[in-house]
């Protein structure tokens, strides 16, 4: 946990806005090499290029149509977005006929029995749906009209300090939210023995709770007060919903993509999708870039547009508020701590519906009738780059690949490149976060981490390795040896970076880290990978 957390934690140090900027988005394709001397680099573009376009990727076969919408331009898929808007809206006011509620939270039948049978169920059904995305979210919460909890005549506050995870509460009954001042309120009698000690628990709503001096401190704190209703406080509700609330953070590391996916989107995923799209999911340290960069995720969690919490000053009242959201393990649930028992295979599917991704599982490419397996590389460039990524991509391809690239620059679009990564067979890459782009890859593919030299086996391991077994996947290590890192042309070998690369993580994160995450480059011995790409196109191809 240590190596990696530091390869959290240092990103904003090190990487300076340059290096941030790619991390902001999703990597994605059409990148191609960057010298243009080489023949077989010329040639290697022109694959490139006509197998990451629109046609390619349409008329593959294999990989069942990708939907025309998320590879058009930005300016259709918004203007979707918009029509999605108001198709939402009619079916919210076709639904249900709202009574005194404001902001968009459309009141409706209250059922618990309803929400009791949602859950994973709801995701099978998003599975099958074959509407658009934000339509599904509606049509999932609408047709089953289940939501809210009635009511409650009793408050209850319920929160659980122990995960080292994460801190989260749970609250029902009269619940008042003001976002602005960072305080939720929970009305109850003075002397019920739930009331907290001092009348108050803070919570930062992010999952890095152990990180509480570095990470954490990027989160505001949430403050949860239980009020008597004849204390000066709590304030009169403005607006009253009567669907779920969420109240989360996109603060700490979450512009990193591997901490958007750990950190964010699987807890939120986790603590949410039981409502069925019927939740107000309240966001503090609201980055819009974030937000905007997860639409389709989150307009599939809920029919609802976020709210951003801490420039809400209305005071909004809501049955039942969760503030924190609930994470597990990195990239990954454990099933036995979800409230629905939900399994990273629910998640995957959750995704493939909200980004409307076909392949839910990856079959062998059949080589007689001339079918190639689809391999993805995940580029680098600043650091733990392939120096010589033509020629690996090159043999890829002698073997049989298709070779796509996915460089970090020509970011924009999530949704577009869950689509790539999704009709791609293997993915290969250096150990950084555009790995974490794993989790649209169909079932039964294959992810191939080059591990950095330096010991860096640990961290590795638990950012990529171990998830993977419960996503489906195939996992393949590649670990660099000396011979093949940069670090060679600027250390002898008798130097601890060779002899004792322990040594350099006991001096410390900042040094592991600029020698070891940011100091090397991979210049990797074709034949050795050759070797090992052989292998996996053996397994992922039948003849
Ligand atoms: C609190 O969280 C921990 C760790 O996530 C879990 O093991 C435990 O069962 C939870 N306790 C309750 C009462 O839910
Ligand atoms: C209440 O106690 C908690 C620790 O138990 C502390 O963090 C918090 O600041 C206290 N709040 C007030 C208002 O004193
Ligand atoms: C592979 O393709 C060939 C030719 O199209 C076909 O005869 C064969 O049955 C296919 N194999 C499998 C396992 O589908
Ligand atoms: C890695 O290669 C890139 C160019 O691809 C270069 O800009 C960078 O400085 C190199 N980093 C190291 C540590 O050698």
């Amino acid at each position: 946990m240590k190596a990696r957390r530091n390869e959290g934690s240092k990103k904003p140090r090190c990487g300076g806005a340059a290096a941030a900027a790619w991390l902001l988005v999703p990597l994605f394709v059409l990148v191609v090499l960057k010298t243009d001397s080489l023949p077989e680099l010329t040639r290697l573009r022109e694959t490139i290029v006509t197998q990451v376009s629109v046609e390619t990727l349409r008329e593959h076969e294999l990989r069942s149509k990708v939907s025309s919408s998320a590879l058009e331009s930005e300016a259709i898929v918004q203007q979707q977005q918009k029509l999605l808007e108001v198709a939402k809206l009619k079916a919210v006011n076709g639904a249900q006929k709202t009574t005194d509620s404001v902001a968009g939270a459309p009141p409706s039948p209250a059922s618990s029995d309803a929400i009791a049978s949602d859950g994973v169920e709801g995701v099978k059904d998003l599975r099958q749906e074959k509407e658009t995305l934000a339509m599904k979210g509606e049509v999932d919460g609408s047709l089953r009209s289940l939501d809210v909890v009635a009511a409650p005549t009793m408050t209850k506050l319920s929160c659980n300090f122990s995960s080292e995870r994460m801190n989260v509460c749970a609250m029902e009954g009269d619940v008042r939210v003001h976002g602005k001042v960072a305080s939720v309120y929970v009305v109850g009698p003075s002397d019920d023995s739930q009331r907290p000690a001092n009348g108050t628990v803070t919570i930062r709503p992010y999952s890095r709770k152990w990180e509480e001096t570095s990470t954490m401190q990027m989160v505001r704190e949430v403050a949860i007060r239980w009020s008597a209703k004849d204390d000066t406080g709590p304030p009169q509700c403005t607006v009253t919903h009567d669907v779920p609330a969420v109240v989360f953070s996109t603060g700490g590391y979450a512009y990193n993509f591997f901490h958007t996916m750990t950190d964010i989107v699987i807890p939120l995923f986790n603590t949410a999708r039981e409502y069925g799209g019927r939740v107000q999911l309240l966001v503090t340290d609201h980055d819009r870039t974030l937000i905007f960069k997860l639409r389709h995720f989150l307009a599939a969690l809920s029919v609802f547009p976020v709210i951003d919490f801490d420039a809400d000053d209305a005071v909004r009242c809501f049955p039942l508020v969760r503030v924190g959201i609930e994470s597990h393990k990195e990239l990954g649930i454990i099933p036995a701590l979800s409230r629905k028992g939900y399994t990273m295979m629910d998640f995957q599917a959750f995704l493939r519906s909200a980004y409307s991704l076909k392949r839910a599982w990856a079959p062998p490419a059949n080589r007689t009738s001339g079918q190639r397996p689809r391999l993805l590389m995940m580029q680098r460039r600043k650091s733990r780059a392939l120096t010589n990524e033509a020629d690996a991509l090159v043999a890829a391809r002698e073997i049989g690949f298709e070779v796509v690239v996915a460089g970090p620059d020509v970011v924009k679009n999530m949704a577009k490149f869950a689509e790539v990564v999704n009709s791609c067979d293997v993915m290969v890459g250096v150990h950084g976060a555009g790995l974490t782009n794993l989790v649209f890859l169909p079932r039964s593919a294959t992810v191939v981490q080059i591990v950095p030299w330096g010991e860096m086996k640990w961290a590795c391991w638990s950012a990529f390795r171990d998830p993977t077994p419960d996503m489906g996947l195939r996992y393949v290590e590649y670990e660099v040896t000396a011979e093949e890192t940069t670090l060679k042309d600027k250390y002898p070998r008798d130097h601890a970076v060779f002899t004792d690369p322990l040594s350099i993580h006991n001096e410390g994160f900042t040094k592991m880290w600029s020698i070891f995450l940011e100091g090397q480059n991979v210049t990797i011995d074709i034949n050795r990978f050759t070797g090992v790409m052989r292998q996996i196109y053996q397994f992922v191809s039948i003849s």
